[in-house]
């Protein structure tokens, strides 16, 4: 079963490269659901490349939303959310002085989480009205696409490429609560791997390796808020019990907009791929006025 899962693996890895490779290939048609705001404008890049390559792309957009605005390199299908302009602005914009008053920290936390909570609960019903859109649904399906590319932080296009029974691939920055390395079940030894937030490098000392293994246990919360919706949605959907374990470990080939030039080294699976360098792809110098203003700040 194991060969059977590393052979499937090989075959959509090597439908990717056939996806990517260019004219020669023949074109595909690429689902594109993505995550909001600022996730969408590196994305948005690997999509005006698909298309530069002969590939079409359909980008399933919520109809209120930050970044996703209508280009010529690929298709637009929008979908009906049921919150308001105003309700989406105020969750989204918070309250920004909120930073610069001088709480307790357990007052800051408890905030944190409260707003979390809110965000999580709007990302959480936009997914439910894409997922639970018969029509949408059933246009999607009738569309044959060849593969679903989205950032799984946003799990949302994860449970439709499952329920469409379409080949996913992950374009993202990285997971929290270790879920990457759950979903592409790539060894992550506490020992030797820094997690998120804990500043410890890769070589660590016993109290930095205790520090390792107590951080991740605060972003759990933070997973569970956020992340357990979709795990009830595809469960209802796929009419089973679905663990968000499984749902990520239906991507079939994770693309990582990271670099080992920025991040530690760690063990890697032959289905991660680095591709950090995508970020630099609109690079311009620094104005030296600017890098000299603020190296002596
Ligand atoms: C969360 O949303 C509720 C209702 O939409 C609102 O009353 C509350 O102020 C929000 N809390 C935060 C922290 O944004
Ligand atoms: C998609 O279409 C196929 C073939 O008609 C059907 O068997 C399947 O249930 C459909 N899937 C969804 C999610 O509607």
């Amino acid at each position: 079963m194991a060969l059977g899962l590393q052979l499937r693996r090989q075959v959509l890895a090597g439908l990717l490269l056939c996806l990517c490779i260019g004219r020669w290939a023949e074109a595909g048609k690429v689902l594109v659901a993505p995550m909001e705001g600022s996730h969408w404008l590196s994305m948005r890049q690997a999509v005006r490349e698909l298309h530069a390559r002969g590939h079409q792309a359909v980008v399933l957009s919520p109809e209120i939303n930050i970044h996703i605005k209508a280009e010529d390199f690929f298709t637009t299908k929008s979908y009906a959310i049921p919150y308001t302009q105003d309700q989406f602005d105020s969750i989204m914009k918070g309250r920004p002085d909120e930073v610069f008053e001088r709480v307790h920290f357990l007052t800051r936390f408890w905030e944190t989480m409260a707003t979390l909570k809110n965000v999580s609960l709007f990302f959480a019903r936009s997914c439910e009205a894409l997922l639970y859109n018969k029509d949408l649904i059933r246009d999607l399906n009738a569309s044959s696409f060849d593969v679903v590319l989205t950032d799984p932080v946003y799990p949302c296009g994860a449970v439709l490429a499952k329920y469409l029974s379409i080949p996913a691939v992950f374009f993202l920055r990285f997971l929290p609560c270790d879920l990457d390395a759950e979903g592409t079940a790539c060894p992550n030894p506490f020992s030797y791997v820094p997690r998120l937030l804990t500043m410890n490098p890769d070589h660590m000392t016993f109290f930095q390796r205790v520090k390792n293994m107590l951080y991740p246990l605060g972003l759990k919360y933070i997973c569970l808020v956020s992340l357990t919706p979709y795990e009830r949605m595809a469960s209802e959907l796929l009419q089973r019990e679905v663990s968000l374990g499984e749902i990520l470990a239906s991507g079939s080939v994770w693309l990582f907009r990271g670099d080992f030039v920025m991040d530690y080294p760690r063990p890697i699976m032959p289905n991660m791929v680095f591709i950090g360098g995508i970020n630099c792809a609109n690079r311009k110098p620094l104005s030296q006025v600017r890098l000299s203003s603020f190296m002596f700040s």
